[in-house]
């Protein structure tokens, strides 16, 4: 891989370990990659920060970087992190001590402590075009696809080395050739609402895995919707980028999303909408103990939309309904009274923390209602929950009722 005279310097350790370690790492990649050469990225973003998957291990070496004075060259953002600054969820003192320890570590680096997997919320938005170095799998598939900057899949260590030296592999989604459709899918289903994205995502993802869907037929989706269908894609499938005619901007239409490739065509109808939303589902006891809803981080469009359904109402003595959310749009939904409607019927908003990176399963719970297609795709896994996967008004009616009903 070719590399520019500075580039070369910071190789050999001109501008200290932490780099050196950065280039090494991101040298390796570019060799694996078959990258001709670095390019310059406008922002980093950094996944992994949960103490589930950074261990002790990861822990002691992001502050070992720490200590020797790495610090980042480009804004760079934090994912979500397991652990709520603002209050006490009563996890297990152990893991919020090591995990505020891997927060700490990272910040000293000159991150931004947003603890966010939508920074796109809070200020930071890459341009058309832009060279950036993202991980997690739903802000990565976000900026491709809706913001059309360009963005690999990339893991925690990358995305710091890159916030390190301003710089990642030119290889995959940052080059135009790797960015055309291989499938096109015509949706002729009625879709309305997250939920109906999810499941769209679902169903498609599981079908098309690491490959570029095109949809023809999606009209009109709010942000919230294509961060979902985004969400789920990527979770379902390990898909990084799509594109749907008319909506995302680097199809105007049918044929500019190809750019003269040939495609197969698969026809989106109701019933593989539903396919999708019953693969989101393992539900089997209709008793719900645990309603989470944010995953991705709510919008404030969102939190308003549960105040409203929520408005009067009490959530069920024995069922918790947690919304997950970021400092920045939980301060203006706190300003906005929303904050106020969910906890006085007996639901809390978190910050920094999700069902997925954090461990709610430490308190218990059994059953999730949820109508995040990402958290009904890992929570059985990661978390152990049955889920049940609906609308935002069937997940607020079971938080209420206490029982899922189909
Ligand atoms: Fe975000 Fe956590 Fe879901 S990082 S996308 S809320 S798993």
């Amino acid at each position: 891989m070719q590399l520019t005279d500075v580039e070369k310097r910071m190789r050999d350790g001109e501008q200290g370990e932490p780099v050196r370690m950065a280039m090494e790492i991101l040298i390796a990649l570019g060799e694996i990659y078959e990258a001709e050469r670095l390019v310059p990225v406008r922002s980093a973003h950094i996944a992994g920060l949960s103490l589930k998957s950074h261990g002790i291990a990861g822990t002691e070496w992001a502050e070992d970087l720490a200590k020797q004075g790495a610090k980042v060259c480009i804004p760079t953002t934090m994912n979500v992190v397991g652990v709520d600054r603002s209050r006490d969820l009563n996890l297990p003192r152990e893991w919020e001590k090591n995990q505020l320890r891997i927060e700490t570590a990272y910040e000293c680096m000159g991150c931004y402590g947003t603890s966010t997997c939508v920074p796109y919320y809070c200020g930071f938005v890459p341009r058309f075009r832009e060279h950036i170095a993202w991980a997690e799998s739903s802000a990565v598939i976000f900026s491709n696809s809706v913001l059309g900057a360009r963005d690999n899949r990339e893991g925690g260590p990358s995305a710091l080395a890159a916030g390190l030296t301003g710089r990642t592999p030119l290889h995959g989604l940052h080059l135009d050739e790797n960015r055309r459709g291989d499938v096109l899918f015509r949706v002729t289903a009625h879709l309305s609402g997250i939920a109906d994205y999810g499941a769209l995502g679902s169903y498609v993802g599981r079908m098309i895995g690491t490959r570029v869907p095109v949809f023809e037929g999606i009209k009109g989706p709010s942000i919230e919707e294509l961060v979902y269908l985004g969400s789920a894609l990527a979770s379902s499938g390990g898909v990084a980028l799509f594109h749907a005619a008319g909506v995302t901007p680097e199809a105007p239409t049918i044929g500019s999303a190809f750019g003269g490739k040939r495609y197969d065509t698969v026809e989106v109808t109701v019933r593989e909408i539903e396919e999708g939303r019953q693969k989101l589902t393992s539900g089997k006891e209709r008793k719900v103990d645990y309603v989470a809803i944010g995953c991705p981080h709510c919008s404030l469009n969102q939190i308003k939309e549960i105040s409203i359904l929520l408005g009067g109402r009490k959530v069920k003595e024995e069922t918790a309904l947690w919304i997950h959310t970021n400092v920045a749009i939980k301060h203006l939904a706190k300003q906005l009274g929303y904050v106020k409607v969910i906890e006085d019927a007996g639901g809390i908003v978190t910050q920094d923390f999700c069902t997925i990176l954090g461990n709610p399963e430490a308190l218990g719970f059994k059953t999730l209602a949820t109508n995040s297609p990402k958290m009904a795709f890992y929570a059985p896994g990661s978390n152990g929950l049955d889920v049940w996967y609906g609308s935002v008004e069937q997940c607020i009616d079971s938080a209420v009722s206490g029982y899922w009903k189909s």
